[in-house]
């Protein structure tokens, strides 16, 4: 194969990918070169044997690096696609996680006409924009406490249209927040504290700190969502946080004992239980 041909340039740099220990050395190096060279997939299979500038190789090595470094192809693109949609990500924000559509079908199944939903902890948004995008009736509250993460978001709600029906408030939790809404939705930092040094370095390096550790058993958030959502949950709302792998018997009692009942565990595709449901008992 002649040298830096699109094949063996991909070729080369998926040899190193898996070297580095990526478990999709192929994909990886496909995405950064069709992003360096501005190249669809189809561009890729119908003209192998094409050379890049001496620009684009330059990008293309630079991308390789930073992914034989550990850098999720999402952060080096600045982009992940969440529920059909492209979301903007930046090193202020978490990277939206495929499991964490678990948390979206279960809040479609539950939303009613009008909803007006509140989601903790929004970083890019991934969860308020596209529950937002799939009812053009429902308006929402998005927090965080990182405003560079509430920027993102902003950025991500005016692209994708729905930024008319958001509002994002900087602030710790419901401490921004007033008003009653229908489904309250979370997805917190949930990892423990000690655990956190123990993670693949994609994540550890790369997802913020505000975005990982929940304290010391990784619950803290709950009880502080838990303490709070009764006060800011309407008439037959739903509470709906995601929870990290063997939280569910923890999280429940949390809630329980704020006075909600266990609505609904929601599994992931691996089959985990990725997502718990609340609603408020009644008196
Ligand atoms: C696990 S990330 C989830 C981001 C997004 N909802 C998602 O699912 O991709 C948790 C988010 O909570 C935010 N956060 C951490 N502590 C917070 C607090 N005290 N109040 C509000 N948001 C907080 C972080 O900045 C981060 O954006």
């Amino acid at each position: 194969m002649p040298p830096d041909t699109l094949a063996s340039l991909l070729a080369a740099a998926s040899a190193r990918l898996k070297a580095s220990g990526s478990e999709t050395p192929m994909l990886d190096a496909r995405l950064l070169l069709q992003a360096a060279a501005g190249l669809t997939r189809e561009d890729l299979i119908l003209g192998p044997d094409r050379q890049l500038s001496r620009e684009q190789l330059s990008v293309f090595e630079g991308f390789v690096g930073r992914r034989a470094h550990h850098e999720p192809v999402s952060r080096i693109l600045g982009a992940r696609e969440f529920y059909g949609r492209v979301f903007r990500v930046t090193p202020h924000t978490l990277d939206p996680r495929p499991d964490t559509e678990t948390i979206i079908e279960a809040a479609l199944k539950l939303m009613p006409q009008a909803a007006r939903l509140l989601d903790l902890g929004t970083g890019t948004g991934a969860i308020a924009i596209t529950l937002l995008a799939e009812r053009p009736d429902a308006t929402g509250i998005a927090t965080d406490l990182s405003p560079a993460a509430l920027a993102v978001a902003r950025e991500n709600a005016e692209r994708l249209g729905v930024a008319g029906r958001l509002t994002l408030l900087a602030g710790s939790w419901f401490a921004p927040v007033s008003g009653l809404f229908d489904i309250i939705l979370s997805n917190p930092p949930y990892i423990p504290s000690g655990e956190i040094a123990g993670l693949d370095p994609e994540v550890r390096n790369f997802d913020p700190a505000l975005a990982l550790s929940g304290g010391t058993d990784g619950l803290d958030p709950y009880r502080i969502i838990a303490s709070g959502a009764a006060a800011h949950l309407a008439a037959g709302g739903r509470v709906l946080v995601e929870i990290g792998a063997g939280q569910a018997a923890d999280v429940e009692r949390i809630f329980v004992a704020r006075g909600f009942l266990p609505a609904g565990r929601h599994s992931d595709l691996g089959g985990h239980v990725r997502c718990l449901g609340f609603n408020r008992a009644q008196k």
